[in-house]
């Protein structure tokens, strides 16, 4: 069972993967609206896998004996300067999410909850990813800078650049 400020804990973060999902939609949305069609599909993907993160979170509460909320969530930003712009707030983004994610085991660790905690160990991992490859990507654009054949390969590549990337950090 879980306790009360365990479960107010978790159903923020349940809040903070469905804001990150929309997030990700969002800047998925406009890159296709620029004619940055594999941006867009590395987006659209990256938002599903942020709806995941938050269906495991509510899953977990549930099964724990708790009640899961689902939130109200707000509008994410419509557009961006650019693609640098774009990554660099979800590079941003995921450095917050990973600060939230520590917190939250903290908690755990304080109110002695191990099977919380236990959980919550592939959310560390997954972030440490996340931010890795959120780094790869500014690294590629800020070699590209504003060459426009770079970005167009940029955008042509993007799903082999993650692919490499993740087996770099594994
Ligand atoms: Fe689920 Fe990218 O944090």
């Amino acid at each position: 069972m879980l306790i009360g400020k365990i479960q107010d804990a978790l159903n923020e973060q349940i809040k903070i993967e469905a804001e990150s999902s929309q997030i990700y939609l969002a800047m998925a949305s406009w890159a296709e609206t620029e004619g940055l069609g594999g941006t867009a599909q590395f987006l659209y993907k990256h938002s599903d896998e942020e709806r995941m993160h938050m269906l495991k979170l509510v899953q977990y509460v549930n099964e724990r004996g708790g009640k899961a909320l689902i939130p109200q969530l707000s509008q994410p930003a419509i557009g961006y300067k650019s693609l640098t712009n774009l990554f660099q707030t979800l590079l941003n983004h995921e450095i917050m999410v990973s600060g939230e994610i520590n917190n939250l085991v903290d908690i755990c660790l304080t109110e002695k909850d191990y099977t919380t905690h236990n959980f919550l160990q592939w959310y560390v991992a997954e972030q440490i990813e996340e931010e890795a490859l959120a780094r790869t990507i500014m690294d590629k654009l800020s070699m590209i800078g504003e060459d426009k054949g770079g970005l167009y390969l940029f955008d042509r590549d993007i799903d082999s650049i993650l692919i490499t990337a993740n087996s770099e950090n594994q």
